[in-house]
């Protein structure tokens, strides 16, 4: 038997026993008479003490002890003299006189310190994951992902849910991303699409009467990474007949809440509250605005509309919006501070940013275009008193509501004024369409199978022809999950029947030979009875990283992606053999 405890599960209890524990040599003290080690494995630390006066062979051996060495000690647990505990770790205040010591393996000197505050390259955590994952941060992080599907897969269970498998290699499915292909050795010319999620079959499956659908599953998209997205990433994903709204929501709402609970002891309240896409966008900017501060953006055309300041009247009489926010205790900074400011909307998308200082009174280059009893009232909606800045911009409403959403966030973390609560969000009727300048043409929102609300069902089957400004101001009944400000999950309730989806897919323009050739096989099932269903997934990478404390979701994936979609561990993607190529019926340009 090499142990008969974890390191970390050593304690109080133990004391005057003898336990074997097994695990890597974490740090190393010599203090001659007597050497420390910490011993590491997954379940934490154990302070080794290796004495003269127990054992001189015990203590020549762990003379040559280094980094990572894995070694078996035995030894007697003893209560650390008083003063030289240590409470910052579970088993702090015990340590083990070793009697026995086995080096089982040694270790090169390492390429990075494994400490959990060490700085290290994404290059070399990559390259050397299997060290990276023995840093406590990262192990825990695996923990924690693997509590939270745990937790899931119980609770979805007991609800009575499926878990049932999708294929991998398949078509390309409605999410909108470019599709990871794969080519079909059996039928030359051919591909596989990579799933950019389960959506189709998990349809057909509410065709089947499977009824609660769910799946903890890999999706691939071949999109542009940021932090908080990758190539494969892993979806939560749901699908339920004869359900509505607010029942996919009851469900979702009680996953977090007895993951909250359960994984993390976080006490969670729902339900949670809900937003309009419509003043999610006017509050904050975006649709999914991070509620943990207030910072909201204000409507100024009404006052500014009595000013002479031209820019803002030229943009209101082009249709365009003008909105402000308030910059806490901006006023302090320098014009320099104020010009990089403006650059960096600039930078985002914006023509300019004005603004005004609360100093003293009002302190501003457009001042002179203002009465002070505008300023006043401008300063009065913003909320902004002595020592703030007002910041405006004037733009299309797209570009007014993503630059001033953007500074919010940014302003909200210069100041420090984040809440300390997680805040969950709904996020509501969204829009059914999506305008596409560059296409000239209507897209939808979420995906073609997504439900318009029941007025707008209406007015779609109403036989008339619907004018553009009448199509985009349809809303379906899709919503979003929003956690911190972060999308974390997304869905909605589907069209069933095979009359609404045809006219869906005409208004979308596209044509009957398109629909069947991409996603004939769902129509065809819509025909065969289906049932009424709706769904959503979550965004496990996202969720866990949030949970974790983390910036990226690369700190929860074990084997994670590069910026350019590359794995350093594995050295993938990777050059192929001539011979594969041409089984393929591939010829490389
Ligand atoms: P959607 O495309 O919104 O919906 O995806 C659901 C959730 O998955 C997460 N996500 C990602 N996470 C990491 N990296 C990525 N590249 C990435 N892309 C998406 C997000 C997102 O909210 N089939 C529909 C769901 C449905 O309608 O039921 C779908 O895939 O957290
Ligand atoms: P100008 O009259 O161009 O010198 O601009 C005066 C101020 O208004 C400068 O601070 C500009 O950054 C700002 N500004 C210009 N265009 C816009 C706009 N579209 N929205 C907000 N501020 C603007």
């Amino acid at each position: 038997m090499y142990r008969n405890k974890g390191c970390g599960e050593i304690n109080e209890g133990d004391i005057g026993k003898e336990v074997a524990l097994c695990g890597w040599v974490y740090r190393y003290r010599d203090h001659g008479g007597l050497i420390f080690t910490d011993l590491r494995d997954r379940t934490g630390i154990a302070q080794i003490v290796y004495s003269l006066e127990i054992s001189e062979k015990v203590h020549a051996l762990a003379h040559s002890l280094r980094a990572e060495f894995v070694i078996a000690i035995k030894g007697n647990v003893c209560r650390r003299p008083e003063g030289t505990e240590n409470l910052d770790v579970k088993t702090g205040i015990v340590e083990v006189y070793a009697s026995e010591l086995k080096i089982l393996n040694t270790s090169e000197p390492l390429p990075f310190m494994l400490e959990n505050d060490a700085i290290v390259s994404d290059t070399l955590r990559f390259k050397y994951r299997y060290l990276d994952l023995r840093r406590p941060f990262m192990m825990n992080n695996l923990l924690l992902r693997h509590q939270t599907t745990k937790t899931i897969r119980d609770y979805l269970d007991a609800l009575g849910f499926l878990e049932i498998e999708t294929p991998m290699l398949t078509k390309s499915t409605p999410e909108g991303a470019r599709d990871y292909l794969v080519p079909s050795r059996l039928n030359p010319g051919s591909f596989y699409a990579l799933p950019q999620s389960p959506q189709l079959f998990k349809q057909i499956l509410m065709c089947a009467g499977v009824d609660k659908y769910f799946q903890i599953v890999k999706c691939f998209r071949d999109e542009d990474l940021r932090a908080d997205r990758q190539p494969e990433f892993t979806q939560v994903d749901m699908e339920m007949s004869f359900v509505g709204v607010d029942d996919v929501i009851t469900v979702v709402e009680g996953i977090l809440k007895t993951v909250y609970e359960g994984v993390l002891n976080v006490k969670v309240e729902t339900p949670f509250e809900r937003l309009t896409y419509k003043d999610a966008m006017e509050r904050f900017g975006t649709d999914k605005p991070d509620m943990r501060f207030g910072l909201e953006l204000k409507d100024m055309a009404d006052i500014v509309a009595q000013s002479s300041f031209k820019v803002f009247l030229d943009v209101l009489k082009n249709g365009g919006r003008v909105k402000a926010i308030c910059g806490k205790d901006m006023a302090a900074l320098s014009r320099k501070d104020m010009d990089n400011l403006t650059e960096h909307a600039q930078s985002l998308g914006a023509k300019g940013l004005a603004w005004i200082k609360v100093k003293d009174g009002f302190e501003s280059p457009i001042k002179k275009f203002f009465t002070d009893e505008l300023l006043r009232q401008m300063a009065e909606r913003l909320g902004a008193v002595q020592g703030d800045t007002m910041l405006f911009v004037a733009d299309k409403e797209a570009v007014v509501h993503d630059v001033l959403g953007r500074l919010r966030l940014d302003i909200a973390k210069t100041n420090g004024i984040i809440g300390a609560d997680d805040r969950f969000l709904w996020v509501v009727d969204f829009p059914l369409f999506e305008w596409n300048a560059a296409d000239d043409r209507f897209e939808a929102m979420h995906h073609p199978f997504t439900s318009p609300t029941d007025e707008g069902i209406d007015l779609i089957q109403a036989n008339k022809a619907l004018a553009d400004k009448d199509i985009a101001t349809l809303t379906s009944k899709a919503y979003d999950i929003v956690l911190n400000g972060y999308e974390i999950g997304g869905g909605s309730i589907r069209i069933h029947q095979t009359t609404l989806q045809k006219k869906m897919l005409e208004l979308l323009g596209i044509s009957e030979t398109d629909a069947e050739e991409k996603f004939g096989f769902l129509l065809d099932a819509l025909k065969y009875g289906a049932p009424p269903h709706g769904g959503v997934a979550l965004g496990l990478d996202r969720l866990v990283m949030l949970m974790a404390g983390s910036e990226t979701i690369r700190d929860v994936i074990a084997f994670p992606k590069t910026q350019k979609a590359s794995c350093l561990l594995s050295n993938a993607p990777s050059q192929v053999q001539d011979s594969q190529l041409k089984e393929l019926h591939i010829k490389l340009r």
